[in-house]
């Protein structure tokens, strides 16, 4: 056991890391509406490809901010704002961090109210 370094696999960034790495991991399943498919190829491709052209992130995230899908998502423009920050600074780890609190927010209330719209 303690060759594993329990300690270490447990350190907070390394629990972190662990969570993004599955979250991107996910990546290539078929998404549940337009949007996702987007995301997918806009924003989880690149950035698994290690490819990622932050000037046109930025104008996805731009354009992502600029749609949010009904007044009740009150707080779309300033999560995808913040994806568009980070790109524009071209910091990579902003950019990975801005994706989770819009998820937590959103994803399952958009898949429900919104399947099949189109997206942009
Ligand atoms: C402003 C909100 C918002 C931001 C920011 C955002 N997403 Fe999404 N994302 C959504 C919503 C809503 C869905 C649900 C639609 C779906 O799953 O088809 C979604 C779905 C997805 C999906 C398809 C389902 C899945 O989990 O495989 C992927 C891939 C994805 N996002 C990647 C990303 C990545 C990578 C980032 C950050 C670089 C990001 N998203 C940032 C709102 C956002």
């Amino acid at each position: 056991m303690r060759f594993l370094l329990p300690g270490r696999l447990l350190a907070p960034a390394a629990l972190v890391a662990a969570v993004l790495v599955a979250g991107l991991a996910a990546a290539d399943d078929k998404p549940a509406t337009p949007l996702g498919t987007w995301m997918q190829q806009h924003f989880s491709h690149p950035i698994l490809d290690g490819n990622v052209d932050f000037a046109k992130m930025q104008q996805d995230f731009q354009l992502l901010a600029s749609k949010a899908p009904s007044a009740d998502y009150a707080n779309w423009q300033g999560l995808a704002g913040a994806g568009a920050t980070a790109a524009g600074n071209k910091d990579l780890a902003g950019v990975k961090k801005s994706c989770k609190p819009c998820h937590d927010a959103y994803k399952k209330k958009y898949i429900a109210e919104f399947p099949t719209k189109p997206f942009p």
